[in-house]
């Protein structure tokens, strides 16, 4: 296979330019990271999703630095030749900046992650601006926010009032000054969505968001129903049921255990006739 060089941010400036869209998915470890490498993905998000969909908590403030320096690690080794964003999980840059600083260096020495995601708007545009001055590229993260659930009161679609959309707007033209290479749109109408992405000189990622945003984001659990949330969302596109296939094959392992029919003859290795005369031979 054709060895490629991960994606920098002017390029993915540039691909806005020329109207490319920039595919992202989100991974967690090795072996996420190489297929969705293998199959020519432009970025890999580590989100913080994993909380969800690796770790089974039921949303994503539980997470901590840790996980998240764990499973970026685990996925860089899968996509050296990927871009890997890893996201700042909850309330660790909302304090002070030496904090977030730290956290932040974790991330990109320990994980090996080439850029940080964070959640919110103009409240964040300083710390966006400090880490952007650090030399960390910076991911913005509007709409939608998961860490900000109760907050916004359950997952609901945002942009929906004149109100909301001017606030979404003036948040992501405050990320943008601060310095932010990218900005995920995070279910936000597709009329706002449009007209975010036609105002912002960097591009938009978006999920739920429509089709007008500069690419596209969506969780690897989610896209090939691998044990993710039975309940169909609209925003999701199941591009395959892996779920169903491992299940499928978990339970033909079982049932050829228990009827002796694994292993078979094939996966069985023997020692030579005479090593089991001389050792069984005469006890039989
Ligand atoms: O954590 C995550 O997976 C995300 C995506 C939904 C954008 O932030």
């Amino acid at each position: 296979m054709e060895q490629r060089k991960p994606l920098t941010t002017a390029k993915m400036r540039k691909m806005k330019q020329d109207g490319m869209p920039i595919t992202m998915v989100t991974a967690y470890d090795y072996p996420s990271a190489m297929l969705s490498e293998e199959a020519g993905v432009d970025v890999i998000l580590v989100g913080d999703s994993l909380g969800n969909v690796v770790l089974g908590y039921d949303s994503t403030l539980p997470v901590t630095l840790d996980d998240m320096v764990y499973h970026t690690r685990a996925t860089v080794r899968g996509a050296s030749n990927t871009f890997v964003v890893a996201d700042m999980p909850f309330l660790t840059y909302h304090g002070s900046l030496d904090v977030t600083l730290k956290g932040v260096a974790r991330l990109m020495q320990e994980g090996g992650a080439k850029a940080v995601k964070l959640e919110g708007g103009a409240e964040i545009a300083a710390t966006v601006e400090a880490i952007t001055k650090a030399g960390v590229p910076v991911v913005g993260h509007l709409g939608l926010t998961p860490q900000s659930v109760h907050q916004l009161g359950g997952f609901r679609v945002q942009g929906r009032s004149s109100e909301q959309a001017e606030k979404l707007m003036r948040d992501a033209k405050a990320i943008e000054q601060a310095g932010a290479c990218m900005v995920v749109l995070e279910l936000v109408t597709e009329e706002l969505a449009a007209w975010i992405t036609k105002e912002l000189s960097i591009p938009t990622i978006g999920i739920g968001s429509g089709v007008h945003c500069d690419g596209q984001v969506l969780v690897y659990h989610d896209l090939l129903q691998y044990g993710s949330a039975s309940v169909p969302r609209k925003f999701v596109k199941t591009y395959a049921n892996i779920g169903e296939t491992i299940r499928e094959g978990i339970r033909e392992y079982v049932q050829e255990v228990k009827s002796r029919t694994f292993p078979a003859p094939e996966n069985t290795f023997h020692m030579d006739n005479d090593v089991v005369q001389y050792l069984y031979g005469d006890k039989e």
